[in-house]
C-alpha cells in the first residue's frame, strides 16, 4: 500500500496535490459563486468573536486559519491549546463559534475542550478529514477537509487540507459578511485552485536536492525555524516535524523574536531555516536572516529561485514558485516537509512510527 514508496510519510507527501484537489471540488464550482461548504447560515448571524481549538500540528493550521479569516473577514480570532482552553477557558458566550480542528477527531484534550465549549452554549463547528469520528458527533456542524485516512504519525497531508479547508472558511465568511469584494474572492479562489500543479513542481524538482542536502546534517543537533506572518506558523510546523520523526532539538520562531534572546543560540553549528516569500514582510525576514548569517549559521531560504536578495542572503535556497503571500503556507510547508522526512530516513529512524507518539491522542 506504500506504492513504491520507501515510508508512508512520503508517500502522503506525495499524495498532497491530489488531497487539495478533493478538498477543493465542487465546493467553489467556476469560482464565481458562492461557496459551498453545506454550513448553515446561523453558525454565523452576528459572530462577535472565533476561538479556534486545536493541538499540535492542527494548532499549527489554525493559526493560519487565524490568520485569514482576521485578514478576509475582520473577526476578531484566537487559537488555543486544546489542553489549555480545556482548563483555563476564555469568557465564552452564545455570539462566540468555536471550531475544533483534528486530524484524527479523537484528540481527548480537543474533545474535551469541545464539550465543555459546547456545555456554555457556544456555536460549534469541526475541521477534520475524519467526520465519522468522536469529534463529527460532538460538533453539529463539519468541514471534512477530505484528506482521508492518514497513516504516518507525522501529519502531512491532513495539515494541507486543514489549511484549504481555512481558506474556504474565511473566504466563505468574507463572503457573507460583505468584507472583500467579489474579485478578490475569486482572485484568491483561482490561486487555491493552481496549488496542486505548483506542489507537483516542488516534488518533482526538489525531492533529489533535498535527499542530497539532508547529507549534511547528518552530526547535526539543533535547527531554528523563521517565518514571519502567515509563513511564522510553518517554521513552527517545519520545527515539529523535524523534531518528532528526526529527534534533533528544533525550534520555531517568529523572525522579528530572535534578536530578543534566541539569538544567542546562534553559531556555525546550528542551521537557521528560513521562509521568506514575496510579500508585505519578505525584506523584514531578510534581513532578520541576515542577522543570522551574521552569527555564521548557515542559512537555508525557502524562497523564490531567482529572487537576487534571496540568492545573496542564502547559502541554499529550496525554491517555492511566487505566489501571492496569502496563498504562500501550502507551498513553503512541503519542502519543509521534505527536510524533516530525508534528515529522519537517512538517520534509519522509524518515520512512520517515531518513538513515544501515537497517531491518535486519546490519553489527557
Ligand atoms: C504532528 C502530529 C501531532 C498532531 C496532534 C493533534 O505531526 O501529528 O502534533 O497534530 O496530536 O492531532 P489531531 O489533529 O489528530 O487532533
Amino acid at each position: 500500500e506504500k506504492r513504491g514508496f520507501r515510508h508512508f510519510m512520503l508517500k502522503e507527501i506525495h499524495e498532497q496535490p491530489g488531497v487539495i484537489r478533493d478538498t477543493l471540488e465542487d465546493r467553489i464550482g467556476d469560482a464565481t459563486g458562492p461557496i459551498r461548504l453545506g454550513l448553515s447560515n446561523d453558525l454565523f448571524a452576528d459572530l462577535e468573536r472565533i476561538y479556534i481549538i486545536a493541538c499540535g500540528t492542527s494548532w499549527h493550521a489554525s493559526l493560519v486559519g487565524k490568520y485569514l479569516i482576521e485578514e478576509l473577514a475582520g473577526i476578531a480570532t484566537e487559537v488555543n491549546y486544546a489542553s489549555e482552553f480545556r482548563y483555563c477557558p476564555p469568557p465564552l458566550n452564545p455570539r462566540t463559534l468555536v471550531i475544533g480542528v483534528s486530524q484524527s477527531g479523537e484528540t481527548g484534550d480537543t474533545n474535551a475542550a469541545l464539550t465543555a465549549a459546547k456545555a456554555r452554549g457556544v456555536r460549534l463547528l469541526g475541521i477534520t478529514n475524519r467526520p465519522e469520528s468522536s469529534l463529527g458527533a460532538l460538533v453539529g456542524e463539519l468541514i471534512d477537509t477530505r484528506a482521508g485516512m492518514e497513516i504516518g504519525v507525522a501529519a502531512t497531508k491532513t495539515f494541507t487540507a486543514q489549511l484549504v479547508a481555512f481558506y474556504l472558511l474565511a473566504l466563505h465568511l468574507a463572503h457573507l459578511r460583505g468584507t472583500q469584494p467579489g474579485e478578490r474572492i475569486r482572485e484568491i479562489l483561482i490561486g487555491l485552485q493552481q496549488l496542486p500543479a505548483q506542489i507537483e513542481g516542488i516534488l518533482d524538482t526538489q525531492e533529489r536536492y533535498i535527499t542530497e542536502l539532508a547529507r549534511e546534517f547528518d552530526a547535526t543537533r539543533d535547527f531554528i525555524f523563521i517565518g514571519r506572518g502567515l509563513n511564522y506558523p510553518i517554521a513552527l510546523e517545519g520545527a515539529l516535524k523535524l523534531k518528532e520523526i528526526s529527534y534533533i532539538h528544533a525550534e520555531g520562531y517568529p523572525a522579528g523574536e530572535m534578536k530578543h534572546g534566541p539569538i544567542a543560540l546562534l553559531d556555525s553549528e546550528v542551521p537557521v531555516v528560513a521562509i521568506a516569500v514575496p510579500g508585505k514582510v519578505y525584506e523584514k525576514t531578510l534581513s532578520n536572516a541576515q542577522e543570522a548569517k551574521a552569527r555564521d549559521a548557515r542559512l537555508i531560504g525557502v524562497a523564490p529561485l531567482d529572487e537576487p536578495a534571496a540568492v545573496e542572503t542564502f547559502d541554499q535556497i529550496l525554491p517555492v514558485p511566487v505566489v501571492e503571500e496569502i496563498l504562500s503556507p501550502i507551498l513553503t510547508v512541503v519542502p519543509l516537509q521534505l527536510l524533516a522526512y530525508h534528515i529522519a530516513a537517512r538517520r534509519g529512524l522509524d518515520v512512520d512510527q517515531p518513538r513515544n507518539l501515537a497517531k491518535s491522542v486519546t490519553v489527557e
